[in-house]
């Protein structure tokens, strides 16, 4: 097994092993169970990070600075519209500098066909850990945290049926980056993923192909469809949420996470929202997962999220942990 991870990069849970996110699994679980028992764990003290949004974060940010802080260390959070980056300071100076002043640089970049290439321009020219806090193709946090909460509730994940849904939204253009880690993540564990939306939302080509690659490699299967009742149909577990329109909205729309846009294509596709109806055609056990925010009333009815097969809170919770166990590993690690 491999315990080498520090001085690594967090950008894409792609460039992980299984066994390395297993490590990462792993240290989740042993930093949730003294957090649980109030029992210190300072494993980066003195270290310093810091933690860079474009934009808006309830989870993600609180995660990691009462994460840092509860290790030991210190996260400071840049609003990107405070730095010099809003008046055209470059990704190579920013990392350059930052990294020279502290132990890990982490930043949350959404916006479409740019925010990957920036946190890749901060991995070339940083000398410590970039880690990526949502971009415009990858969360590979809300991805961690979500398969750590699927192996709680579930210990043998091969062959079960985890729906991933469209769903109608309102509030503001999401990016593909949760459907796009969790359409990659999940059949690596041996799971059959079901991948569903409207003719128009589909995620890149590139993402479909590796997705098929990894289920063949590790026993699971990648089937699409446009029917949204086949997909809740005897699931597992279901995660209906929205996503942009990917081949429209990459073209130049500059997509920020608080751009409200409701057009016809969408409006047309009112009807894709979670239900207790639909909810009630899967497995009676089925499980409700949403990286939230949820957009309740049009993702999602208020007694899915808050009924007894949600456990979109236990996911968020584990943001938290899985957040601490990156930092730990690849900022104080071996
Ligand atoms: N799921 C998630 O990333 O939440 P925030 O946008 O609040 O960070």
């Amino acid at each position: 097994m491999n315990t080498v991870f520090r001085g690594r990069h967090f950008i894409n849970l792609e460039d992980f092993t299984k066994e390395e996110l297993d490590t990462m699994l792993d240290v989740s679980m042993e930093l949730k169970r003294k957090f649980a028992m109030g029992e210190d764990t300072p494993y980066l003290t003195n270290k310093t990070g810091f933690l860079m949004f474009f934009e808006q974060s309830t989870r993600t940010r609180n995660s990691m600075e009462a994460g840092m802080a509860q290790l030991g260390g210190h996260a400071g959070f840049l609003d990107t519209s405070s730095m010099q980056v809003a008046h055209g300071e470059t990704a190579k100076d920013t990392a350059i500098i930052l990294s020279r002043f502290g132990h890990m640089i982490a930043c949350r970049y959404c916006n479409w066909g740019r925010g990957n290439k920036y946190l890749n321009e901060m991995v070339r020219w940083s000398s410590v850990p970039v880690m990526n806090l949502q971009d415009d193709l990858y969360h590979p946090f809300q991805g961690l945290a979500d398969l750590m909460t699927i192996k709680e509730k579930l210990p043998d994940l091969r062959r079960k049926k985890i729906s991933i849904i469209w769903a109608y939204a309102e509030s503001h253009k999401k990016p593909i980056s949760v459907p796009v880690t969790q359409v990659l993540l999940f059949p690596r564990y041996g799971m059959d993923v079901w991948l569903a939306y409207p003719k128009g939302w589909e995620l890149p080509d590139w993402v479909i192909a590796q997705a098929k690659e990894n289920a063949e490699k590790h026993g699971g299967t990648l089937t699409i469809t446009h029917d949204e009742a086949e997909a809740y149909k005897d699931a597992d577990i279901v995660i209906p949420k929205n996503w942009g329109n990917w081949v429209i909205d990459q073209t130049g729309a500059s997509v920020t996470g608080a751009t409200k846009v409701i057009d016809d294509a969408l409006l047309a596709n009112k009807s894709w929202k979670c239900t207790e109806a639909k909810m009630a055609t899967a497995s009676k056990d089925v499980m409700y997962m949403h990286a939230l925010p949820a957009d309740r009333d049009n993702e999602v009815e208020d007694s899915v999220i808050d009924g007894p097969h949600s456990i979109a809170y236990d996911a968020a919770e584990n943001r938290l942990h899985t957040a601490k166990a990156v930092m730990t590993l690849l900022v104080g690690g071996k």
